[in-house]
């Protein structure tokens, strides 16, 4: 089943978020590595892949051109809805996809119960703590502590 979500940006143009397909694949990981958001740990074709896998988490493309502008990645465990991967085409940032790609991702979610959007932002990444300001986001007053569970 193919479901949608739209806004109007502030360009006026209707900005369309649809679940990713293997088509958009290595369009959508080309845009995270020009957005700088791979690291070497972490393979973002498997990220993709175990995204797609489950019914609780996607990954949403808005396309343009000969490929994807903006993406996000969200999934939930029920209670709290989390994404990732939030990422604009540098050609295209400033003119309202980053924040539709989280309202996608919001609406997503919320149609799957979620009541409760979370987000984590890397120290190294503190320039966008404004865009999320923009959208509402707020320090949840937390500290994530982690633990690889298996080798890289
Ligand atoms: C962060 C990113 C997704 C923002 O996308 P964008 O398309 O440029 O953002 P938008 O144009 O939708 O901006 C939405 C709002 O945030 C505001 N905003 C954007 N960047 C901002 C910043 N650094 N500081 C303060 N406000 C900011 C805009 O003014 C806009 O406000 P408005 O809707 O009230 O007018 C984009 O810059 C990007 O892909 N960065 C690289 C990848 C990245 O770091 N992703 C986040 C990982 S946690």
């Amino acid at each position: 089943m193919s479901r949608s979500w739209s806004r109007p940006t502030s360009r006026a143009d209707v900005v369309t978020f649809v679940e990713i397909t293997d088509e958009d694949v290595a369009h959508v990981v080309a845009l995270w590595q020009t957005c700088g958001l791979t690291r070497p740990w972490n393979d973002p074709h498997a990220d993709v892949a175990r995204a797609r896998a489950t019914s609780t988490s996607t990954v949403l493309v808005a396309r343009g051109g000969d490929g994807v502008v903006a993406s996000v990645m969200c999934g939930h465990d029920g209670h709290r809805g989390w994404m990732y991967y939030v990422a604009v085409d540098p050609t295209v940032q400033g003119q309202g996809l980053g924040r539709a790609a989280v309202e996608a991702s919001e609406r997503w979610l919320a149609a799957q119960g979620v009541r409760k959007a979370r987000l984590m932002v890397r120290d190294t990444n503190a320039r966008v703590l404004g865009f999320y300001a923009a959208l509402g986001y707020a320090d949840q007053e937390c500290v994530v502590l982690g633990k690889d569970l298996a080798p890289a």
